[in-house]
């Protein structure tokens, strides 16, 4: 019998093939929206307000006209004429476009201008008068909620105040019972600071709409380009099959790129109106203070504990600051998105979460940065409440998790607060890791490092995330279910190409989806090209973000492989001339079982499908897969991190990180560790130096880069990565769970809680995210926790 195929060497599952896309980008070769010139093509730019909540009592826009090679000027009140000035929100909210009677927070759009260069523009945007009437400013949900707060939200019919939503979900009697039988009850509050997915290309978009053909083209940094699609549809009121959305290359998204911005539909309108291609293209500042900000939320909670380490319950409450419009880009059914993941890897039998969303004068908020919304919340706050339960208990960290993790043999679990999870194996990650790092004799060094003055601390953070959201029976986005789908069309000289909803933006799918199709039809990995992004051509998606590309585009790329194949089975056996029962398949080749030395290759089978088929069927190779997946994935993960604090300045420094994985069947290893390393590098970040919030005025306080800093190689620690746990996931069809998020969720608690520890014995148990110096100086030196909650003091 032929030798089956070597699946690595053909770059198959589990090959470390090299990023295909990367040649482009590493030679300047990518193509993004701003790259994109069309002729005839107008710039626009916006307006924004400076102040965080005022009355616009009167708009000039005279001056901007007069200047030569401006186009239009663009106001809400001439939106509001085409039923433009509010849009819809992904969260069934609504969304100002352009503010027409009141500014509701700092950098919010007031107005447009479409000239022939970005300079005309930006000077023109200088030239408009707006004068505005201040109002009092809220800045977190305590103001939001105070007695006599202004009401943010006035627009609204029956909003008398600024609560958005209250919810809850578990069993509250339950829990209570559960407080009732606990030897020691532990409580920690903490603040989820703002934090901002930063990609370095900002947001941007070029619209040509086509009065002759009546079709509107629209280039933009999308996510999610069917989604932007269907908005286009329903809020512009344009025919859907009129409507062509282009994600040309995207230099970073990280949820940034998921919402509907006011920029683009301003685009669009505009376009419409002047009959050219018009190019908006948001400049770093304008894409910090106005664009999907993420987090931002007060978690308060208590655990449960009987005295030998075991949770009886938890609860959990959370505040969370929308900013002025809640546009969370969440399918959930959930207010507050999968915040209620939290503890999920511990076998917990009671729990309760009550969660309360409020308005600001800040721009929206909620954006799930690198997150399965408000996974890394939940998953940030149960990794510090685990920190802070074991130290009440007076146990080990290690173990008091051990003792509590869902055990390899309790799969399928159910999650006190209703999810399924599949598999894991969560004491041996945890087991791995401690190897790695030296738990052990850490201890050891530690004590003696802090008898000479030295403060070294060691954080651990074991989580599971829901990822690929979602299943069509709980998740959809405005009413459209999640799922997805992929296209394979195999030539006939066995090239294929494969398209799919999703859209990456450096996850790397052109090379991993590529390697599904060459694990599931044995055709060379090079042999197979890649197309996103596109909606005139790809399929229907969802997109891509909260790592679910590969849980759900990914299966769907697997189950339309396993369609191709069958029909590839039928031309084999007619081929072969034997019964199809007769013929069995190995990678890239069919055989008769009989006489296996007679068989025939994919790239025969595909041949023939254009040039030899049977009487009767179908010509052609090709198909689509509809994939809705029956349950979200789990990977696993186990970080820690071992710092040393500075008791004289608070600065702290990383000594070493160890990370172990558990995404179950890993389809590239390479491009994996990469996506870790970066969630890692991010996960650092936030910890550590990442600053951007807001002062009593509601002035965004690190809307630039001397602020808000972005590690670099140099500020960046080195990891160590592990990769021998393997738990594949029972329903995705390759086994792989998402990946991309893990290490941004689970990583800021290691680092936090490694500064923590350093800090033990002092009473210390919370310092808000970023632990800057300042914030580690001051718990130290006056024994307290540090808040980091808005205002900040911005006069010293
Ligand atoms: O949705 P997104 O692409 O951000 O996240 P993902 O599905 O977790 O995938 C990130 C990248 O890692 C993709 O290129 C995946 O194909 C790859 N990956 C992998 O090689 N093996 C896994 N088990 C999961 C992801």
């Amino acid at each position: 019998m032929t030798q089956a195929l070597d699946e690595i060497k053909i770059g198959g599952l589990g090959a470390s093939r090299k990023r295909v896309e990367d040649d482009r980008f590493i030679r300047g070769k990518g193509n993004y929206t701003d790259d994109i010139a069309l002729p005839g093509m107008l710039h626009m730019e916006i307006l924004r307000s400076p102040l965080a909540h005022a009355r616009i009592t009167s708009i000039d826009a005279s001056k901007a006209w007069e200047i030569p090679g401006v186009h239009l000027v663009l106001t809400g009140d001439m939106m509001a004429t085409r039923n433009l000035a509010w849009m819809p929100t992904l969260s069934y909210d609504t969304q100002a476009v352009l503010a027409t009677d009141k500014v509701r927070f700092q950098g919010q759009e007031v107005a447009c201008v479409i000239a022939d260069d970005p300079y005309i523009a930006k000077d023109a945007c200088e030239a408009i008068d707006v004068e505005y009437e201040p109002l009092p400013v809220i800045v977190n949900p305590t103001q939001a909620v105070a007695d006599g707060a202004p009401v943010i939200r006035d627009d609204k019919e029956n909003q008398a105040d600024n609560v958005i939503y209250t919810w809850e979900v578990g069993d509250a009697a339950g829990t209570d019972r559960a407080f009732e039988q606990a030897d020691v009850v532990s409580r920690l509050r903490l603040h989820y600071p703002r934090s901002h997915p930063s990609p370095i290309e900002c947001c941007g978009s070029i619209a040509d709409f086509n009065r002759a053909t009546s079709k509107l083209t629209v280039y933009m940094t999308t996510q999610a380009p069917h989604i932007i699609r269907a908005a286009v549809a329903m809020v512009a009121e344009l025919p859907e099959h009129m409507i062509r959305i282009i994600s040309p290359d995207i230099g970073g998204g990280f949820g940034n790129k998921v919402p509907v911005y006011p920029g683009y539909v301003c685009s669009i309108l505009a376009s419409i109106l002047l009959e050219r291609p018009v190019k908006w293209i948001e400049d770093k500042t304008g894409n910090l203070i106005s664009t999907g900000f993420a987090r931002d939320i007060y978690l308060d909670g208590e655990m449960a504990l009987r005295k030998d380490g075991k949770i009886l319950g938890v609860r959990m409450r959370c505040d969370a600051d929308h900013g002025a419009f809640f546009s969370d880009a969440q399918p959930s059914k959930f207010k507050i998105g999968l915040l209620h993941s939290a503890f999920s890897a511990y076998d917990i039998p009671a729990a309760h979460l009550r969660a309360r969303g409020t308005y600001s004068n800040k721009a929206p908020g909620g954006v799930a940065y690198r997150c399965s919304f408000r996974v890394t919340e939940a998953m940030f706050f149960q990794e510090r409440m685990m920190q802070a339960a074991a130290d009440d208990l007076g146990m080990d960290q290690a173990a008091f998790r051990r003792m509590n993790f869902v055990r390899d043999e309790d799969f399928p679990h159910r999650t006190p607060f209703g999810f399924l999870l599949d598999s894991g194996q969560y004491r041996k990650c945890l087991d791995v890791g401690l190897q790695a790092v030296g738990y052990e004799d850490f201890r050891k060094r530690q004590a003696e490092a802090r008898a000479a003055g030295r403060l070294l601390g060691i954080g651990i953070s074991t989580m599971t995330e829901p990822l690929g959201a979602g299943n069509s029976r709980e998740y959809d986005i405005l009413g459209i279910k999640m799922f997805d789908s992929a296209e394979l069309k195999v030539h006939m000289t066995g090239k294929a190409i494969v398209r799919t909803g999703a859209r990456t933006q450096g996850q790397g799918h052109e090379t991993t989806w590529a390697q599904i199709v060459s694990h599931e039809l044995g055709i060379p990995a090079e042999d197979v090209v890649v197309e996103e992004g596109d909606t005139d051509t790809a399929p229907f998606g969802m997109g891509t973000y909260a790592s679910r590309s590969t849980p759900v585009a990914g299966a769907a790329v697997a189950m339309v492989s396993r369609k191709i194949r069958a029909k590839a089975r039928k031309l084999a056996a007619h081929l072969l001339e034997v019964s199809e029962e007769d013929v069995e398949w190995e990678l890239g080749r069919f055989y008769v079982r009989s006489a296996p030395d007679r068989g025939v290759t994919i790239q025969e089978c595909a041949m023939a499908a254009y040039s030899n088929m049977p009487d009767g069927m179908e010509p052609g190779l090709q198909n689509t897969a509809f994939y809705d997946p029956p349950n979200l994935t789990w990977p696993f993960a186990c970080y820690i991190a071992v710092v040393e604090v500075d008791p004289a300045t608070g600065v702290w420094d990383v000594l070493s990180v160890v990370a172990v994985d558990d995404c179950g069947v890993r389809i590239n290893p390479m491009i994996v560790e990469g996506q870790i390393m970066g969630g890692l590098t991010e996960a650092y970040a936030m910890a550590n130096m990442q600053f951007i919030t807001f002062d009593a005025e509601g002035n965004c306080v690190g809307s630039n880069y001397m602020d808000y800093l972005l590690p670099t190689a140099w500020e960046t620690p080195g990891f160590e990565l592990h990769s021998e746990v393997v738990t594949p996931c029972p329903h995705h069809p390759i086994g792989a769970k998402g990946i991309g998020e893990c290490a941004a969720v689970g990583g800021p608690a290691a680092f936090v809680n490694a500064v923590i520890d350093a800090l033990s014995g002092t009473g210390v148990r919370n310092i808000d995210m970023p632990l800057l110096p300042d914030r580690v100086w001051e718990a130290i030196t006056h024994r307290r926790d540090v808040s980091g909650a808005p205002p900040v003091r911005t006069d010293d």
